[in-house]
């Protein structure tokens, strides 16, 4: 039988999944669904600065290895996540001890240790995530108020410098449709390009096409225009964190919609000569980080808790 991972390769699509590391030590059947429906994996949190760093000097490298290693023996590409986010920060950093320039020097010692450590295998990088505010001005994080805005351009810079075959993107979310933050996005893209910033991807978050219980349709009809829009840049762009959350409890009118909403998102990417990458976040509702994240959702992924095929699987594949 066909799987996801045979029908996008087909393709020339990358079609990927975030991991759960814990979840890939544990369960064999998340391996095997790992393993069979997808080439391209994203570590859900376990590159992320906290767990690859929690004390200073202390480096803590197993969790993420463990997928990098899981990847290359299934030939799968690995999009590494996330280098500079205002989340997933350890304390000695958050915490305010570090002077500003103290913080700099944090921060271009994790991009550039990092991913040294990864050339070659993680092929692409989020380096910057959820750098905008809702109205389209950068957020204000640490990383903006200590180090003022070229903290983007210069964290660019130190991973091509640490990796130069490594594509580097931007990450967002609540950019799939014509919002402020779209246009920021659009805008600071623009302008890093302009300065010779090495930028060469946008990735689109994608956690927007939710059902209440209608799907709320704009985000989803305007993904190709907007995918095609970044395009335009001259970038590639991806589809980096998808998934269709539902209120709860679920019923099959919801999960028959849901699929609809993955086959028409799987579409736009298709539709996209520069949509290079899709990815789910989280292939299965056994492990997801909706029902904690978003307290009275869930159910937003492909495959069920007992790890089979939803209405929303089958509409995937047959939308790829
Ligand atoms: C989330 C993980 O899924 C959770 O397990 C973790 O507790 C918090 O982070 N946007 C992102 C991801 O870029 O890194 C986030 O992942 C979800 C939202």
């Amino acid at each position: 039988e066909e799987t996801l991972r045979t029908v996008a390769a087909a393709r020339n699509l990358r079609i990927g999944a975030a991991v759960n590391d814990r979840a890939l030590e544990t369960d064999n059947g998340y391996r095997d669904k790992l393993k069979y429906e997808f080439n391209s994996v994203t570590p859900e949190n376990a590159m992320k600065w906290v767990n690859v760093e929690p004390e200073p000097g202390v480096y803590t490298w197993a969790r993420a290895d463990a997928i990098v290693s899981f990847a290359q023996e299934n030939k799968q590409m690995v999009r590494g996540h996330t280098l500079v986010w205002h989340g997933g920060l350890p304390t000695w950093v958050s915490n305010g001890s570090l002077s500003d320039q103290e913080l700099r020097a944090a921060l271009q010692r994790h991009i550039q240790t990092t991913v040294k450590r990864y050339a070659g295998r993680v092929a692409v990088w989020d380096v910057v995530n959820e750098v905008l505010a809702e109205d389209g001005t950068l957020r204000q994080s640490i990383w903006l108020k200590r180090l003022g805005p070229g903290y983007i351009a210069d964290a660019f810079r130190w991973a091509r410098a640490a990796d130069p075959s490594a594509k580097l993107y931007i990450n967002d979310f609540g950019a799939e449709w014509s919002t402020p933050k779209r246009a920021g996005l659009y805008n600071l893209v623009r302008d890093l390009r302009a300065q010779g910033v090495p930028i060469d991807g946008v990735g689109f978050q994608t956690h927007s096409l939710i059902q209440d219980p209608m799907p709320d349709t704009t985000p989803l009809t305007q993904l190709k225009s907007t995918l095609q829009l970044f395009a335009g840049l001259g970038v590639d762009v991806a589809v980096t964190e998808l998934d269709v959350r539902l209120k709860l409890p679920v019923d099959e009118g919801k999960l028959a919609a849901q699929g609809e909403v993955y086959r028409r998102a799987a579409g736009a990417c298709l539709a996209v000569a520069r949509c290079v990458s899709l990815t789910m976040w989280s292939l299965t509702d056994k492990y997801s980080w909706v029902p904690s994240g978003v307290p009275g959702w869930g159910a937003a992924h492909p495959l069920d808790e007992k790890l089979g095929k939803k209405p929303a699987y089958l509409q995937l594949r047959s939308g790829l």
